[in-house]
């Protein structure tokens, strides 16, 4: 097996990093400051090429001592650092901000002592990348001090042996006699020389999540965030900082994800002669922490990866970390059903009968699981009511046994059976609402902000915790549920706990965020069996955070197959397909009201963990037989799909097409899937070339029987097929090694 090294070299007083892909080197500046030499591919050792260069500069301050005895060439302003500090001599984003016992904001935290660990350290509380096994990775820990403060600060940074990947935290300890506050606390910090970049970022809104944005960096601050109490679908927490020159298959490529679903923030600066920094954390925005003497705060973890094989070369670095040692449970590896959601169907008007209808002709389809989404609880016939009263709604499914009967009747399909929660949320019009008005979060005396006529639960209170696990853990150990689908459909305004002191109103967001890790640790680990799917309006929490304790999320509300092929391409860059949840609706599409052909939208639907959100008793026969060839499809493969290494071809946000492609490890199984936007009357020939296929490998095409070599089908490419007409169109060629 191949080994991570960490090693701390006396003489230079550096440390390295190290596996067989990457490096990752600091120093031990003067001033014990901890200084960045340098990330990227691996190097066997470091003999001093990226120690600083001694420059006065104006206007950049020396470090503090008597006049006449520092070093006017040395500056913390143009130093690239680990973990910068505020108000002492950088003046670019620091790293960490903390309000002393008497007001001031300065910090400047100094290289104190290190000690290395095999495997990883567990983040309590917190999701993160794990280890199985203490082989698989080495973790050094770095303690840096401010003295004035008297507050240490542990950076912890985890090398795994096979990976290119370094994970990092930090971790501050007050030891202090006094409280004091962290005002910032980032999860890391990255500075880079000069360098001509660009950043690409994931934006979006419901509907349409994780564009892909690049643009160039220039100086000044350029930043991207979220401030909505969730990690939204306006802001993924991901992004990538590439050479200009870097495309999908070819150059280097950073990659920076948080592993956290509530605020965050990514800062980048380009200073006054160029160079980089990235600080990245929880975002601090309506943050601060009281830290007690003797207490200590622990940062979310990021997650860093560098490829010099473009950013397919970075994703298959994320996808197989994410796969393989974030996500966790029975169900990790596991083939996902092919769902039949009624929302869509249906939305809240449903009862025993429609749901049966659904089944009688779901089942003989080949789907795998029904899905009982929101409507089944409390009075809940409207999204005006009931959130928080996880009850059924006996009188609504009554004539099928209720829940109970309902699922014994999905079982006895040998379908599995689903339900939707929102377990997160309040109505005002709820007995929960009544009974306890102040587990909503609110400002005494500032009106509340509504959206989607809901409140927010006070999730940083453990008894509101309680209560909802009660409530949920009534339902579930009553009534067989194979899945949930966890839903969360608004932000958070008026951010005040009732319970919190004065000066404890800054910690309420992040408390939430650990009170809704703590609510699924609880279910996922009283429930391993039950597959759960995380959703947030769509995709608006999608991140790696989640995707620890819910193996699956719910990609996009957009069901709109032209929509999709771009969410879905945007969503690949940082997350796996076993993790991204695509279903087929109807036409025309309730968002978009496009009319895209149900080949299309099974086309793309098949690229994710399948399923189906329509009204099966309104399809022809004709497209039920489509849609039983689409399911029997889907199920040979499947576990490819699902779980096989997966590459972007074609982009969609930069030309008229989009095509990727799914390999099996050993290069003998592959899927290649191309879409064309629009139609021209004079339709261009096009090619798709395909990657990571075994050269001399002769492939066998599926349907025709056509042989080709791997090199042919990688570097001449084959043409797609003009000869479909309209608009949306689709083709999937599949392949098997002779
Ligand atoms: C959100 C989800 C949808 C559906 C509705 C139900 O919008 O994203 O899929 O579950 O809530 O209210």
């Amino acid at each position: 097996m191949a080994k991570a090294d960490i090693i701390f070299d006396q003489a230079q007083q550096i440390f390295h990093l190290r596996n067989e892909k990457i490096s990752y080197i600091m120093g031990i500046s003067e001033g014990e400051i901890l200084t960045h030499l340098y990330f990227g591919r691996r190097i066997s050792s470091y003999h001093g090429t990226r120690d600083y260069l001694r420059y006065e500069r104006g206007l950049s301050p020396n470090l503090a001592g008597a006049p006449g005895q520092v070093d006017r060439h040395y500056s913390k302003d143009v130093l690239p650092q680990e973990f910068a500090g505020n108000q002492t001599g950088d003046f670019r984003s620091p790293a960490i901000i903390i309000k002393a016992a008497d007001g001031a904001l300065a910090t400047d935290f100094r290289y104190d002592s290190w000690e290395v660990f095999a495997g990883k350290p567990e983040l309590v509380g917190l999701p993160q990348a794990y280890v199985k096994d203490t082989n698989e990775a080495q973790t050094l820990a770095i303690t840096l001090k401010d003295k004035t403060l008297q507050a240490s600060v542990i950076l912890y940074y985890t090398i795994y042996a096979e990976r290119a990947v370094i994970t990092r935290s930090t971790q501050v300890i007050n030891n202090s006699e006094n409280i004091f506050y962290i005002e910032k606390v980032a999860s890391l910090q990255l500075d880079m020389p000069k360098r001509d970049m660009d950043v690409i970022s994931f934006p979006g809104s419901q509907f349409h999540e994780r564009q892909v944005e690049r643009q160039k960096l220039r100086q000044g601050i350029t930043e991207f965030g979220s401030r909505r109490g969730a990690s939204s679908h306006h802001m993924n927490p991901f992004v990538i900082a590439v050479d200009a020159t870097t495309t999908e298959q070819s150059g280097e490529a950073y990659g920076i994800q948080l592993v956290y679903s509530g605020n965050h923030q990514f800062t980048f600066e380009k200073d006054y002669i160029d160079q980089i920094r990235l600080v990245s954390g929880i975002n601090e925005d309506g943050f601060s922490w009281q830290l007690k003497p003797n207490d200590h705060f622990q940062s979310p973890e990021a997650i860093l990866v560098y490829s010099d094989a473009g950013l397919n070369g970075m994703s298959q670095t994320y996808h197989h970390l994410l796969r393989e040692r974030v996500a966790r449970g029975q169900h990790q590896y596991q083939d996902r059903p092919i769902v039949i959601n009624n929302w869509e169907a249906t939305y809240f008007d449903f009862n025993a009968q429609k749901i049966e209808d659904i089944l009688d002709e779901a089942a003989p389809l080949g789907i795998e699981m029904f899905v009982l989404d929101d409507g089944w609880f409390g009075q809940r016939d409207d999204d005006e009511r009931s959130l928080g009263d996880w009850y059924e709604y006996t009188s609504k499914l009554a004539d099928g046994g209720g829940l109970r009967g309902l699922s014994e009747k999905v079982h006895a399909k040998n379908m599995k059976f689903g339900l939707w929660f929102e377990p997160e949320m309040i109505s005002k019009n709820s007995d929960l609402y009544q009974q306890h008005p102040d587990y909503a979060l609110q400002i005494p005396n500032r009106p509340m902000s509504l959206s989607r006529d809901q409140y927010v639960l006070d999730f940083s209170r453990p008894e509101v915790v309680e209560n909802i696990y009660q409530q949920m853990t009534a339902i579930l150990d009553r009534v067989p549920i194979d899945y949930i689908k966890w839903d969360m459909n608004r932000h958070m305004t008026e951010v005040h706990s009732a319970i919190l002191s004065a000066d404890q109103q800054g910690e309420v967001s992040h408390r939430y965020i650990l009170g809704v890790y703590n609510l699924v640790e609880g279910l996922t680990t009283r429930y391993p069996e039950i597959l759960m799917e995380g959703c947030s309006s769509g995709g608006g929490r999608f991140d790696a955070g989640m995707l620890y304790y819910f193996p699956q999320t719910w990609t996009s509300d957009s069901t709109d197959a032209a929509e999709r092929i771009k969410i879905q391409y945007g969503t690949t860059f940082g997350y796996p397909v076993s993790n991204m949840t695509a279903h087929v609706a109807a036409v025309p599409n309730p968002q978009t009201q496009r009319h895209i052909s149900l080949k299309t939208r099974g086309d793309v639907a098949s690229s994710g963990v399948f399923g189906y959100e329509l009204n099966v008793q309104e399809l022809t026969q004709g497209e039920k037989d489509l849609v039983k060839e689409q399911i029997a499809f889907y199920k040979k493969h499947r576990h490819l799909i699902q779980f096989g290494d997966f590459y972007r071809l074609k982009n969609p946000f930069t030309s008229n097409e989009a095509a990727w492609e799914f390999v099996s490890p050993d290069g003998s199984d592959v899927l290649v899937y191309h879409f064309r936007m629009l139609a021209s009357g004079q339709q261009p020939f096009t090619i798709t070339k395909l990657v990571n296929l075994i050269p001399d490998g002769v492939y066998v095409d599926q349907a025709t029987g056509e042989r080709f070599t791997g090199d042919e089908l990688m570097y001449v490419g084959r043409y797609d097929d003009p000869t479909q007409a309209g608009d949306y169109v689709s083709q999937v060629r599949s392949y098997y090694l002779d």
